[in-house]
């Protein structure tokens, strides 16, 4: 792993792309990324790139979701990356809608905890306040990932002059991007986070345990990957 580029995916959850203020603010923090040496790809997730999840359960008995947008290959994206940032605007107290239809794509990602062994980090803006509750919530969806978050950053736009990021805000997010990859670079964990990525991890072993005639392709992730007898 060392001697080798750390290789960071970032999701956009506003339907106003690249330039919309949660582009622009992760912008910021992938220039500390960048900085302390990482290699980075941003997805935008557009009204139909990903669509919401139809509950037809595919995923569980094969691996891979039937819908024909670019969720298999937004998975595979991360699959072959060493972290993945989350950046959603706040839409109703809560992440946008694009946003919450990748995260429950990931259902199937979440019971076999498919993304372990990764760093993560949430990112949110606001108009008026209240990011904090939604960057826990993506970060608690990246830890049942199996994903080690680093770190959160909001921002309320509302308080901004020209919705121009403070020197301050610009600060915190290079610090967080470097916060990342440094944490990555020397395979830093929380002890908390671990512990709760293990409680997770039980819940589903017992779930995936139980479920197993209905589940094939997890129950065998489960054997192949975990040694689940
Ligand atoms: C549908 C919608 C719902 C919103 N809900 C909230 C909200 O509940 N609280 C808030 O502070 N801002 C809310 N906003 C404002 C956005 O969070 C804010 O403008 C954000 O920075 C937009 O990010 P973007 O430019 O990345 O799309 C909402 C905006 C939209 C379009």
């Amino acid at each position: 792993m060392h001697g080798v580029r750390m290789k960071i995916i970032s999701i956009v959850g506003s339907p106003r792309g690249k330039r919309s203020n949660t582009g622009r603010l992760l912008e910021e923090v992938l220039k500390g990324a960048r900085h302390a040496g990482a290699a980075n790809e941003t997805i935008l997730l557009k009204t139909d790139s990903v669509r919401p999840c139809l509950g037809c359960d595919k995923c569980h008995k094969t691996g891979r979701c039937p819908q024909k947008d670019e969720f298999e290959s937004v998975k595979g994206k991360i699959l072959s990356a060493d972290a993945l940032v989350l950046a959603s605007p706040n839409y109703i107290f809560n992440v946008s809608a694009q946003m919450k239809a990748f995260m429950d794509r990931c259902c199937g990602i979440l019971h076999c905890l498919a993304f372990e062994g990764k760093y993560g980090a949430a990112i949110v803006t606001s108009g008026g306040g209240d990011e904090k509750p939604i960057t826990t919530y993506m970060n608690h969806f990246l830890i049942a990932t199996g994903i080690s978050p680093v770190g959160d950053l909001g921002v309320t736009m509302g308080n901004l002059v020209n919705e121009e990021f403070t020197d301050e805000i610009q600060g915190q997010a290079f610090a967080l991007g470097e916060r990342l990859v440094r944490a990555w670079k020397g395979q830093k964990r929380s002890k908390i986070v671990d512990k709760k990525i293990a409680a997770f991890k039980a819940r589903m072993e017992w779930l995936i345990s139980y479920r197993k005639q209905d589940w094939p392709y997890e129950y065998d992730y489960w054997r192949s990957h975990r040694g689940l007898k």
